[in-house]
């Protein structure tokens, strides 16, 4: 079964066709990252429109790629929340338009549930239940038990920025470009020394995160205010290696306790190489990471979630509306 998913909860849009919630047919993604750029963050409005002026380009692209036309399609996949109510209804009425003309089934897809399921596109070793699932993106950092295919109970989050979101504001503080994540890491990459420690955030909740007091403990060594001046490259760093730490060790923690199988990382944030080695390394059982292009947003991981939600019979109606604050748990 060819499954085409439709990705516009923020700033790309992207259009994938998959065979079978798991072979990757096609996976096109256009970015907007450099017309936000200049505005330093996504612009919701700007992000509508754009959706709009892309989306028939990229879907003949996906079809094209994945060398068929909508003949070759059996289900349409969109996501319908959590992300910018605008970007969402672009994605998501195209959708509609496609199930309606062609009588294809429509699935309305969640955009955490769909990163979680790039943990089964074109796996070597696919996630095994109970498994973990880490959320971590630029709206969200999510720690959740999934014990099957639908069934998630969120253990923690965090109470204030999400990491995605620490790594944009702290890169902004160091002059760094949008987005924040890969810049950050590129200029850690370069730090020679390593003696800067930051404080990890200590919190009632055992799974949750906080990221916030983080980013003001580098507004205030950016500024001077702290004595000695680190160097950006010592900052990024440092800063890196403290939301590396607290989500590595929340996520141990969690796995122990829970005793999962596995655990799954997921969300933009997972293309971070320095997070990605920790916790394969922390982590006492198998963790599965999509390559970082399929860890950011994608059309491939709604297809792929899709997939699974048909197995369930879940079809959504044609008048299914966009939820931007849908959460999992
Ligand atoms: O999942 P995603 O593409 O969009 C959301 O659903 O939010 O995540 C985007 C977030 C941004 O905050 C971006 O800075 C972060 O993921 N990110 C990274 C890296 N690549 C992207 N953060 C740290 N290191 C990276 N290499
Ligand atoms: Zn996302």
């Amino acid at each position: 079964m060819n499954i085409l998913g439709i990705e516009t909860s923020c700033d790309e849009t992207a259009i994938a066709v998959v065979r079978d919630g798991r072979h990757i047919l096609s996976n096109v993604i256009a970015s907007q990252i450099e017309i936000h750029a200049r505005y330093g963050g996504v612009v919701p409005e700007v992000a509508s429109r754009q959706h709009i002026e892309a989306l028939v380009p990229v879907f003949q692209e996906a079809l094209a790629g994945a060398g068929c036309d909508l003949g070759g399609i059996d289900a349409i996949a969109a996501t319908t929340g959590p992300g910018l109510a605008g970007a969402l209804l672009a994605g998501a009425n195209f959708a509609k338009a496609l199930a309606y003309g062609r009588a294809l089934p429509l699935v309305a897809v969640n955009h955490l549930e769909a990163h979680v399921y790039a943990g089964w596109l074109d796996a070597v070793e696919e996630p095994v239940f109970p498994a973990l699932a880490l959320i971590i993106s630029g709206g969200h950092s999510d720690v959740v038990l999934m014990t099957e295919h639908g069934a998630y109970r969120r253990l923690g989050q965090t109470v204030d920025d999400a990491a995605g979101e620490a790594f944009d504001k702290v890169a902004r503080l160091l002059g760094l470009g949008f987005p924040g994540g890969p810049a950050v890491e590129k200029l850690a990459a370069q730090a020679t020394r390593s003696s800067l420690r930051l404080p990890r955030a200590r919190l009632d909740r055992p799974y949750d995160f906080s990221f916030s007091g983080l980013k003001t403990k580098v507004l205030r060594l950016v500024r001077g205010e702290e004595g000695d001046e680190p160097s950006r490259e010592e900052l990024a760093a440092a800063f890196q290696e403290a939301v590396v730490d607290s989500l590595v060790t929340k996520a141990v923690r969690a796995a122990k306790d829970h005793r999962v199988r596995s655990i799954v990382l997921s969300g933009g944030v997972a293309a971070n190489s320095i997070l990605r080695q920790t916790l394969r390394e922390r982590s006492p059982v198998p963790v599965i990471v999509p390559p970082p292009r399929l860890c950011t947003d994608n059309g491939a991981m709604v297809a792929a979630c899709a997939w699974w939600r048909l197995q369930a019979g879940d079809v959504a109606s044609l008048d299914v509306d966009v939820a931007p604050g849908l959460r999992i748990g």
